[in-house]
């Protein structure tokens, strides 16, 4: 009896809001969405996405959003957003975004354009300018170049006061050709220790007063050269916030320059 309730105790709850008006199917206590949202019912999700509470907001993530891997995201819907973030601190950063007053954002580095969309829909009120910058390296997105041209529509729909540009290239040359700056940078692109180094030397560059960075991967084993990098600020007594879940993958680190 006892070992049937230790194992019960491992099966996650059963969800209720929103997967339950959506189609899946349930395997061992998981639900596997098989069909997509209609274009209304998304378009409703991400009007709201930024009222979700914490507790909604990684059930969305975790049933919902999509990944294509979802041991390593933790997260149970296949593929929809393809988004790269692990549910736990992802839904942690965005409850942190959404108290920030970001006009003008910069994200280096956006896969499928998913964190991106995501991150823009939680600054959307005060968000007056918003950059992404990708060299569309990327062959695991299937089109990549589509998929992001598909969340810049959607941006574009849901926020008219903003301005919404891709810069399609290397992370260096947008710099060397930027003179904009910036309340919040999102450094996701090459994870080399040189190439994430010099993205966050052109950040400090481009930030304006009081501005924030934010690495992804942190802490994440497959990445040495940003726990490297993220040792290296965190050592010099950095105002920084981390949000990190044990599995030694991913990890979102908060560089606060106030
Ligand atoms: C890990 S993915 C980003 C995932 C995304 N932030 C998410 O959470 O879904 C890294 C992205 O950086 C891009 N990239 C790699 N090196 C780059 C560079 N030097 N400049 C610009 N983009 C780069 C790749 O094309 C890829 O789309």
């Amino acid at each position: 009896m006892k070992i049937f309730k230790q194992i019960k105790a491992l099966i996650p709850e059963p969800i209720k809001i929103p997967i339950r008006k959506f189609r899946s199917w349930k395997f061992r206590g998981f639900h596997y969405p098989v069909r997509p949202y209609s274009a209304n019912k998304l378009t409703r999700i991400y009007k709201n996405l930024d009222t979700y509470g914490k507790k909604q907001l990684t059930r969305w993530l975790r049933y919902c959003a999509g990944s294509q891997d979802f041991f390593a995201f933790r997260t149970r819907a296949t593929n929809g957003l393809m988004l790269q973030q692990v549910t736990e601190e992802y839904a942690d950063y965005l409850t942190w975004l959404k108290t920030k007053n970001i006009k003008k954002y910069l994200e280096i580095g956006i896969g499928s354009g998913s964190s991106f969309f995501i991150n823009n829909i939680f600054i959307k009120k005060s968000a007056e300018l918003s950059i992404a910058v990708d060299n569309v390296s990327y062959d695991c997105f299937g089109d990549q170049l589509r998929n992001i041209n598909d969340k810049f529509e959607t941006l574009r729909s849901l926020n008219r006061s903003c301005t919404f540009k891709f810069y399609q290239g290397k992370s260096d040359d947008f710099f060397r050709q930027n003179s904009e700056k910036f309340d919040l940078i999102f450094i996701d692109a090459d994870h080399g220790y040189d190439s994430v180094k010099s993205d966050y030397d052109h950040a400090l560059r481009a930030l304006s007063p009081n501005g924030y960075i934010i690495f992804h991967d942190i802490a994440n084993e497959y990445y040495p050269g940003v726990i490297r990098l993220w040792k290296e600020i965190t050592g010099s007594g950095a105002n920084v916030i981390e949000y990190v879940t044990k599995n030694n993958y991913c990890g979102i680190g908060i560089l606060s320059l106030n």
